[in-house]
């Protein structure tokens, strides 16, 4: 059965071991989050007027998680979509190699956690939404 963009995209909940003295969440790569993590960043200082993103990766998988605030994220693969609000610290949406995704919506004080499968590699970014298009067609990434 052919899965869809949700199933390819499921949120995960994280395990809170926060107490009174208050919350603690923990994420191993591998264990939480299905990769190792190569590389953390995080976007904070955005509002509800921007739009981030706005690409593919040929090679990179995501966790988006929003440690502060709440943001949007919409993600494509040119046939389906889904938009996702990341509203608490204990969830994150796993993003997979070679779908498109925006973030959008960004409360003042958002801060967005980015895990990541990979170093940096500015050439396995698809910035141009017609290429992605493209290449996600011709299937090379399956
Ligand atoms: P960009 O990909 O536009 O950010 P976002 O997808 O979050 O909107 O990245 C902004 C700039 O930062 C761009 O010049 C590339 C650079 N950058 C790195 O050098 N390393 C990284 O890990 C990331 C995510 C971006």
């Amino acid at each position: 059965m052919k899965r869809t963009l949700k199933d390819r995209c499921p949120i995960i909940e994280f395990t809170d071991l926060g107490d009174e003295r208050g919350k603690l969440v923990v994420i191993e790569g591998n264990e939480s989050i299905p990769f190792e993590i190569k590389r953390v960043f995080y976007i904070y200082g955005s509002d509800a007027t921007v739009v981030r993103g706005q690409h593919a990766n040929r090679q990179s998988e995501f966790v988006l998680i929003n440690v502060a605030g709440t943001s949007k994220v919409r993600i494509t693969d040119g046939k389906e979509e889904i938009i996702v609000e990341l509203n608490k610290p204990m969830m994150g949406v796993y993003i997979p190699k070679m779908v498109w995704k925006d973030m959008y919506d960004f409360s003042e004080d958002s801060v967005l956690l980015v895990l990541a499968s990979t170093h940096y590699d500015g050439s396995e970014y698809i910035r141009d939404y017609e290429e992605y298009l493209a290449e996600e067609r011709s299937n090379k990434y399956e």
